[in-house]
């Protein structure tokens, strides 16, 4: 693609000196096509997937509530954990505050790498999602 538009504009500079007596308004418009041929190649050459992500206003790196910790215990916990809570959890685990809370005074993170009482009781979850978990924690609970 650039080496295309380079082509062009070796090609434009060309008529340009063949023209070199007709009056440069035609030489002006040849260089500025040119120039615009080159700039719009050059932005498509460029583009690639990051820049069509969604801007977010937090940076690389930052695990979300919203994003990535919301669904975990909606897939992991939200069967017994749920408002109100069922088969004998004895409470919810479904806002940011009450995770924050059980993070902070019930030993979520305990129970969550706990190998003889593990949360969710059926096993312990990979070891990349509880790590996921943790990060969000160290990062300060952040929302979205
Ligand atoms: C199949 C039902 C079930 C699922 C799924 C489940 N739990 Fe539990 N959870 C319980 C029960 C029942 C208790 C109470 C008995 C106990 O502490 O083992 C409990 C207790 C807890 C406690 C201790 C609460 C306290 O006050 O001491 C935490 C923390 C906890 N669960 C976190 C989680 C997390 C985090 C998940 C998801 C990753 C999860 N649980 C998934 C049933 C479940």
């Amino acid at each position: 693609m650039e080496l295309g538009s380079k082509i062009f504009c070796v090609y434009r500079q060309k008529g340009y000196m063949d023209f070199r007596s007709t009056k440069t308004i035609k030489n002006i418009l040849g260089n500025g096509i040119c120039l615009c041929a080159s700039l719009i190649l050059f932005s498509c050459v460029n583009d690639n997937e990051e820049d069509l992500v969604p801007l977010s206003n937090t940076p690389e790196g930052t695990i979300t509530f919203q994003t990535t910790v919301r669904p975990i215990f909606e897939n992991a916990c939200s069967e017994c954990h749920s408002n109100p809570p069922r088969n004998g959890a004895p409470q919810p685990l479904v806002t940011l505050e009450e995770i924050r809370f059980n993070v902070e005074n019930r030993n979520l993170l305990g129970r969550i790498n706990n190998l003889s009482s593990p949360m969710p009781p059926s096993g312990l979850l990979p070891e990349n999602t509880r790590a996921l978990i943790e990060q969000w924690v160290d990062q300060g609970f952040i929302n979205q």
